[in-house]
């Protein structure tokens, strides 16, 4: 522990012990924002120059100390304490020891309370945008399967059971749609923290005469805050990214759920490729899809970690209180889970064998084409009601002889009922199914097309937004 005096040393006769110390450290989590403590302390020493509170050669040496720091940080030489508690007080101290009263003078018309409502704002707004990143790349990856793999006929199911064939290239769209919204939230996260809490000081705001908008301006925040009370209170931004993190997740964990199913033996669908899978320890022939396992066996924390936070939040008056220290942990951890699931899940789509031959075979069994062929009927003046009702019966029949939809001639059609034309066998044919569902969003091949096209417009929309945010 240092023996350095405690910042607030002159009130206490007394300090916490080595143990409390470590109990109320933030240091190991939030060490990881000393690029933005940096960052938020050179503007604020800026704008008090500015405004005449310290002189500029104070604000020089605090200038090149910080610099100083943010390059032995960067190259892994700064000694971290455990007795300075968190980021803040670390670099603060450090400062201080090397460039006497002007280090001394930094902290002035601030408090940890707006400093560390800060940090985590930069912090938060460069995660968002590397996060809304990772979606592009998972979503670039779902729509190049689907424009590679066009045409593919795969079994559509409802409760995983076999309900109509589909496009494969509509199936991986579905995951590109959910991405395009993953990125509409992570995007919104990082408009929510992009405001500007520094000057609040401790809760209501300070005597020094500040500029914040200049200061918002350095940092590139969009705004300033409104009300001090609210700035060092309010973590809603972490909430919101909190709640992005943990629907992504979760679409990403549904999508596992399929490639693991997808990759058994039974389905046979895709192939993971072997970088993405492993062996057993005692059984020689098993490969595992363990990564898309690990995605979805990851989601629950991630859910948990919004949980945690929204939790830790309930009860808590107005202004900070030290519990909020705990924001942090919760929502680095959701972040970095996300951050590592979407690389694992765009590394596996890309290098996964698409078998197209096992989709088309799985669509041509199930009677999937029940419901073309009720429309058939409705298609020569038979009621729907009638129609589901006669083609209920002749699967029921099939299924006693052991026949699927497509191994009937028009003959035995006819005898099970003579409203089933010589034209039936177009009625039952796969690929013709598919092209019958012409309804804008369907699985037809020209709403496919049309929709392939919107998912590329959508991610170049988003992909501008990123490059701008990414400045
Ligand atoms: N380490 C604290 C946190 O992460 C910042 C200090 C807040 N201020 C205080 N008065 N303890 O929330």
């Amino acid at each position: 522990m240092s023996d350095a005096k405690s910042p607030w040393g002159g009130r206490f006769e007394k300090s916490p012990g080595k143990f409390l110390t470590e109990f109320g450290a933030s240091l190991p989590v939030d060490q990881r924002m000393w690029a933005e403590d940096i960052r938020g302390s050179i503007a604020h020493a800026r704008m008090l120059a500015l405004q005449g509170v310290i002189s500029e050669s104070d604000a020089d040496s605090i200038e090149s100390g910080l610099s100083e720091i943010y390059r032995e940080i960067n190259a892994g030489e700064f000694e971290w304490q455990i007795a300075d508690e968190d980021v803040h007080m670390a670099i603060e101290r450090v400062l201080t020891e090397r460039i006497g009263p002007a280090g001394a003078r930094l902290h002035t018309a601030r408090s940890r309370n707006d400093q560390v409502a800060t940090d985590t704002r930069l912090y938060a707004k460069g995660r968002a945008s590397d996060l809304a990143y990772r979606i592009q790349c998972v979503r670039q990856s779902a729509l190049s399967l689907a424009e590679k793999h066009f045409g593919v006929v795969m079994p559509g199911y409802t409760h995983l059971q076999k309900a109509q064939p589909v496009l494969f290239s509509h199936h991986m769209l579905a995951y590109a749609w959910m991405l395009t919204r993953d990125f509409t939230r992570v995007r919104h996260a990082y408009e929510a923290a992009d405001v500007l809490p520094l000057g609040s000081a401790a809760l209501a705001g300070t005597t020094f005469p500040l500029d914040r908008a200049y200061v918002a301006g350095r940092l590139g925040f969009a705004s300033v805050s409104e009300n001090s009370l609210d700035a060092v209170s309010d973590r809603d931004f972490l909430l919101d990214i909190a709640y992005a993190c943990a629907v992504c997740q979760v679409h990403l964990s549904r999508l596992a759920e399929e490639l693991i199913i997808w990759s058994s033996d039974e389905f046979g669908f895709v192939t993971m490729d072997d970088e993405f899978s492993t062996g057993s320890s005692i059984m020689p022939q098993k490969k595992n899809p363990d990564f898309a396992e690990l995605v979805r066996g990851k989601t629950g924390r991630v859910i948990g970690d919004l949980a945690s936070l929204l939790i830790t939040l309930k009860g808590l008056p107005l202004a900070y209180n030290k519990d909020m220290q705990e924001d942090k942990e919760v929502v680095f951890d959701a972040i970095d889970t996300l951050a590592n699931s979407l690389r694992a899940m765009s590394g596996m789509l890309d290098s996964m064998r698409v078998n197209a031959d096992r989709m088309l075979a799985g669509a041509q069994g199930g009677f999937m084409a029940a419901t073309d062929l009720a429309d058939y009927l409705v298609g020569k003046g038979v009621p729907f009601r009638d129609a589901h009702e006669v083609v209920g019966r002749l699967v029921l029949a099939c299924e006693r002889d052991g026949l699927n939809l497509q191994e009937l001639t028009a003959e035995q059609y006819l005898e099970h009922d003579a409203r089933f034309g010589s034209d039936v066998l177009d009625a039952v044919d796969i690929d013709g199914i598919v092209a019958r569902r012409i309804s804008a969003g369907g699985t037809g091949h020209d709403a496919v097309r049309t929709q392939i096209q919107a998912q590329r417009d959508a991610l170049a929309a988003d992909e501008a937004w990123l490059e701008a945010a990414a400045d």
